[in-house]
């Protein structure tokens, strides 16, 4: 299996929590004989540093021409003054575009290791396994018009407009993914919206609905944004897959943190367009930027689910979630899940799934060998 991996690790914490999940990539290539290559670029705070621009031409270049991104984290408090296109979270919505990519898979599952570190009673999220659907380049992040007029004489002035705006095959593109996914899960499917407010929302519902007879086995609800906030901490397991537009899906997928013990521990896929992008859920954490502080199975989980969704390897990506799970269990924590228990440093905790992935697989090997 050949793999082209663009490496776009960005600011903050995103290197040092790149490094390890590009490590254990490493292991998984070194193990099963694959050629896997990787090719380091700028983006965000970084890239306006050294070239002036949050996503230098190169960087897109090297992605466009990849089978994979994988990114880090992007944004640096250094840069707060300058408008949203110049910030260095333009680089990746401009990525994003670039990319093409729509269906923005997130997916949020409760560990039992984990019970003691959710605010949440461990009875309400033992067993919680959800998969957001979050619809990537559309709604407000994207629409136009949009711009605040600072200038004081200008017109428009004490005034800013941002955009809503969704297309029927852009909802029900994404739609589709999600319903075909909880075909493979549990087969419900929770569309989340603010139809009682939106004509956005009116277009998203509609959409949802009329594609659904295509999908009879799965089971299809309704629900309002703001209920659905609380419904995600009262009874996480209710829901398999929520599927939701850009903005909603920002925040209930932060929200979902709360139920895996951690921001830290969520990854993410985006699928749907000409090069899959791979980025864990946080951002880049810059106040424990560089001490050794981070959590990096976000990022591990999400080169599980490159190895899945980009390299079709099913058995690696596994092998991979199961060695977070054992390390977990046996009891490492980095500080943002150790409740004030010992931790362990982000390139410690990388290196104990590696040693638990590389114990699993001499096993498959000396069993295949009998
Ligand atoms: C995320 C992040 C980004 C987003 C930011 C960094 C632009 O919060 O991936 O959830 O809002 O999409
Ligand atoms: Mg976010």
């Amino acid at each position: 299996m050949k793999q082209k991996i663009a490496i776009l690790a960005g600011d903050g914490i995103g290197p040092e929590v790149t490094h390890e999940a590009v490590t254990l990539l490493k292991a998984v290539a070194e193990f099963g004989g694959h050629d896997f290559t990787f090719t380091e670029a700028l983006i965000g705070g970084v890239a306006i540093t050294a070239e002036g621009t949050p996503l230098p031409k190169r960087t897109l270049d090297i992605a466009l021409a990849s089978d994979a991104v994988l990114l880090g984290a992007v944004g640096d408090n250094t840069f707060n003054a300058l408008p949203p296109s110049q910030r260095p979270e333009a680089g990746l919505l401009q990525i994003r575009q670039h990319l093409g990519g729509f269906a923005n898979l997130r997916p949020a599952t409760a560990y039992v290791a984990l019970a003691q570190s959710s605010p949440l009673r461990p009875e309400i999220i033992a067993g919680a396994d959800i998969l957001f659907v979050r619809e990537l380049l559309g709604g407000l992040y994207f629409g136009e018009p949009r711009w605040w007029n600072k200038s004081p004489d200008a017109p428009g002035h004490g005034e800013a407009i941002n955009t809503m705006r969704y297309t029927t095959d852009e909802v029900t593109r994404v739609a589709r993914i999600a319903f075909s996914l909880a075909q493979s899960r549990r087969k419900k499917l929770t569309s989340v919206d603010k139809a009682n407010v939106l004509e956005c929302s009116q277009l998203w519902r509609a959409a949802v609905d009329q594609l659904a007879p295509e999908f009879p086995d799965v089971t299809v609800e309704h629900q309002f944004v703001d209920s659905m906030a609380i419904h995600l901490m009262n009874r996480p397991r209710d829901f398999d897959v929520i599927l939701t537009e850009n903005l909603f899906g920002d925040i209930l997928s932060d929200e979902s943190g709360v139920i895996t013990g951690s921001l830290g521990m969520l990854p993410s896929a985006t699928l749907g367009g000409r090069v899959n992008l791979y980025e864990p859920v946080h951002g880049s954490a810059p106040d424990i930027a560089g001490q050794g502080r981070a959590n990096p199975l976000g990022a591990i989980l999400t080169a599980a689910m490159l190895l899945r969704h980009s390299a079709h390897l099913e058995q690696e990506a596994a092998a991979i979630e199961s060695a977070v799970h054992r390390v977990l269990n046996d009891g490492h924590r980095t500080a943002d899940i150790s409740r004030g228990a010992p931790t362990v440093t982000t390139q410690q905790m990388g290196q104990l799934v590696h040693q638990a992935f590389t114990e699993s697989t001499d096993r498959r090997q000396s069993m295949h060998a009998v």
